[in-house]
């Protein structure tokens, strides 16, 4: 068991293979503290020092006429609020007297094989042998909220998943203004932070900076997780790289408003919070009623940002994606959306499926246009129905000349959204987010529709299902292409419209559930004006998320960087698009756009019946390429090498089969220098008592790569560096592929061995 309890001691330890957390439970209240979280302890003498209980204050027991400055000082594993304790707190209730004042002590525990699902939310999963939960019942004597703090321990993988239950216990309303999903109190260590911050068309650029006194926080208040902060933040010692240092990971499951905030108080300790934004949050208790919080991910690492990432990916491939395509390549696709916009007919979609037929893609996704009268983006939201002057005879003629081609066929649904020029609209304006006699703001000329409410979900589903029904058809990309604002509903009475921004959430999971129960072979793909909701929550029930609608090569290592530093590469929606770039405006080779793309999902968004022979040639080799390395791409331990976001002048990662036979290096030069030298690249977890042979991808011959490969011991790779040859030009790339040989050179005398037959 990973989980052990200390009774003597009132001491909870819970392990990872690499990691232990410590929390002691403290005075005759029983206050759980936080004592302990880092590289695995094999004993634990001594540890409750680290709570300072020995130490004026000392606990309210023996010194009750300084309470408060026990409250503002021990490490709390859930701080409460308004009662002593000046930092900023993990929980805020006001009773129904309008008071507040919160203080969770202990008041039991259970330690539970598995982990218990989360009512109506994302959440990781593990079975009886795979992971452990610590239950911690906790109280507060006064409101009578009672709170369960959740902790599962995964056997497996360095990780620790929080949340937290709340019931009203007491016989009078309550109201939940503030429910963390986790607070972590620990000593400052000069920490820094990193987080990931963007727009749309730049999402997820990381952003470091040192911890100082006072607060850091990131959120997002617009309904979804966002393009501008990721539900990310590591905290992390100041060496720490790539590959050394300590680092916290804290990650949050959810798709909502969310907030993390990093503050270091007078003492210099640290508090981290990480849960749903408080701000327009309440919920109201009835009493016996519960509300459980999303979870966070917690991961430490000693062995720098690169073991944070190997931990996260290993947790989600193992424990939160749950589709059956997660360990499948998906098929290579080819999306309208940047070939024709709006304007398309079956005709011009049957001509892009000829021509990429032929190339050997596997599926036409046909974008936004398909439905109502959506000849732009002004209208027709909410109107699924097809539109019939661009789709003559509806979706199965289509889909089976398509299904003929050997493709499969693919669809775009915006669910949660209305136009005010739309049929629904007209007939149930009222389904629109909005407050009471103020017009709410548009964006892109459309509304958000309020899937709070049952009958919204059910109108929009049945529509969905309908189409879905209509015709052979095995992918879905759900998009969602503004933020929420005037969020009021009529559905919900007054004291409950704090509650609208984290039921427009479960309402998404609900629907996203429903899809997938009536059609349990859909790939789906989740979409948000680009990557505006690419986090863990939405990767539970899509094993892919489209990245950035910036498909430019160079914009998106700086995007798929930061995005492979938290979620495998096969969750990356990525494809090839035109140049110029209609983002970016940028020029760049078409190998190196074949490149980029093929470390995420891969497929093409161009029109294909408009490329240059050339172009096609290299689409056929890419294909290629990507039945060659999509195994590895997809199932590899993926390690970042150099990063253009910190040098500005090239990137490369490194991907190395799970068998430990072979691997692949990415290598692109963003801008040419001067120097007339290779660049040596030192490589990751290696065999040093092997040799590899380096093969270079052939740029232009029909066999993909040259045929002599280069024999470099893995201790060479590893030490000295793979040699990358000097390039010309600004924005080229190489792709490496490594394979494992004997060794021919014998440790002991270091002289060459004979060749093997
Ligand atoms: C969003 C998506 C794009 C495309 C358009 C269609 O911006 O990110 O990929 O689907 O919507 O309107």
């Amino acid at each position: 068991m990973c989980i052990t309890y200390l009774k003597d001691r009132r001491l909870f330890k819970l392990d990872t293979p690499h990691t232990t957390y410590v929390i002691g439970i403290v005075g005759e209240d029983g206050y759980p503290g936080h004592v302990y979280y880092g590289a695995y302890l094999e004993h634990m003498t001594g540890i409750e020092d680290v709570l300072r209980i020995n130490e004026d204050p000392f606990t309210p027991d023996e010194n009750a006429r300084a309470k408060t400055a026990f409250l503002d000082s021990f490490p709390m594993e859930y701080a409460g609020h308004g009662v002593g304790d000046f930092r900023e707190s993990a929980v805020r209730v006001k009773d129904a007297h309008g008071h507040s004042g919160v203080m969770l002590t202990y008041v039991s525990h259970e330690i539970i094989k598995g982990k218990e699902k989360l009512p109506g939310l994302p959440a990781t999963f593990a079975t009886e042998e795979e992971a452990a939960t610590l239950k911690l019942y906790c109280k507060d004597e006064v409101t009578g909220l009672e709170a369960v703090l959740s902790y599962t321990v995964f056997e497996q993988v360095d990780a620790i998943a929080r949340s937290v239950r709340f019931t009203n216990a007491g016989q009078e309303d309550l109201f939940l203004e503030k429910a963390m999903s986790c607070c972590l109190d620990m000593d400052n260590r000069d920490f820094e932070v990193l987080t990931l911050h963007g727009e749309a068309t730049r999402e997820r650029h990381k952003a470091r900076r040192r911890l100082d006194y006072g607060s850091f926080s990131i959120g997002s208040v617009r309904g979804r997780s966002g393009h501008q902060d990721h539900p990310f933040m590591a905290v992390m010692i100041p060496e720490t790289t790539e590959h050394q240092g300590e680092v916290y990971g804290f990650h949050f499951v959810y798709s909502g408003n969310f907030k993390a905030t990093a503050a270091v108080n007078q003492f210099n300790s640290l508090r981290v919070l990480m849960g749903i934004h408080p701000e327009d949050f309440s919920w109201k208790l009835t009493s016996g009623e519960s509300f459980q919080t999303p979870e966070v991910i917690l991961t430490y690492s000693d062995k720098g940002l690169g073991g944070m990432t190997a931990n996260l990916h290993q947790l989600y491939r193992n424990h939160l994606i749950r589709s059956k395509y997660l360990h499948r390549k998906r098929p290579i696709l080819i999306n309208n959306w940047e070939a024709t916009y709006f304007d398309f007919n079956a005709e011009k979609l049957l001509d892009i499926a000829k021509e990429s037929a032929a190339l050997g893609i596997e599926m036409l996704v046909m974008d936004d246009g398909w439905f109502g009268n959506r000849y732009d983006d002004n209208r027709a939201l909410g109107d699924w129905f097809v539109n019939e002057e661009k789709l003559n005879g509806g979706l199965k003629p289509l889909v089976e000349e398509i299904n003929k081609l050997g493709m499969q066929f693919g669809i775009w649904f915006e669910p949660e959204m209305i136009s005010e020029d739309s049929d629904l609209y007209r007939e149930h304006p009222d389904w629109a987010l909005s407050l009471p006699s103020r017009k709410p703001s548009l964006y892109r000329n459309q509304l958000v529709l309020d899937i709070t409410r049952a009958e919204v979900r059910e109108h929009i589903l049945q529509q969905m299902f309908q189409v879905l029904h209509s015709a052979n058809i095995a992918y879905v990309k759900w998009d969602m292409n503004r933020s929420l604002s005037d969020v009021g509903t009529a559905a919900w009475p007054a004291d409950r419209q704090g509650e609208v921004y984290h039921r427009y959430v479960l309402g998404l999971y609900e629907m996203q559930e429903r899809l997938l129960e009536e059609f349990p072979n859909l790939l789906l793909e989740n979409c948000s004006a680009g990557g505006a909701r690419f986090d863990p929550g939405m990767l539970y029930y899509s094993p892919q998320i489209w990245c950035s609608d910036d498909t430019d090569a160079i914009e998106r290592l700086a995007i798929q960087e930061s995005t492979a530093m938290l979620y495998p590469l096969s969750t990356m929606g990525a494809h090839v698009s035109v140049c110029p770039n209609h983002v970016m405006g940028r020029t760049t080779p078409f190998e190196t756009r074949g490149m980029v793309a093929l470390a995420g999902t891969f497929g093409y968004e161009l029109d294909i019946t408009r490329v240059s022979g050339e172009e096609k040639q290299m689409i056929a080799r890419q294909v290629k390429l990507y039945h060659a390395c999509n195994d590895i791409i997809r199932e590899g331990d993926y390690y970042r090498l150099a990063s253009y976001q910190e040098n500005h002048l090239y990137d490369c990662f490194q991907i190395n089969a799970p068998t430990g036979e072979e691997c692949l290096v990415f290598y692109v030069q963003v801008l040419a220098e001067a120097k007339k030298r290779s660049r040596f690249i030192t490589l990751q977890n290696l065999d040093k008592d092997a040799d590899y042979l380096v093969y270079e991808l052939e740029p232009q011959s029909d066999a993909l790569w040259k045929e002599e490969g280069k024999r470099v011991s893995g201790a060479v790779l590893m030490k000295a560096g793979l040699q990358v040859e000097r390039m010309k030009g600004d924005f080229q790339s190489r792709l490496y592929r490594l394979k494992r040989i004997e060794c021919q050179e014998t440790a002991s005398t270091g002289s060459i061995a004979e060749q093997p037959a």
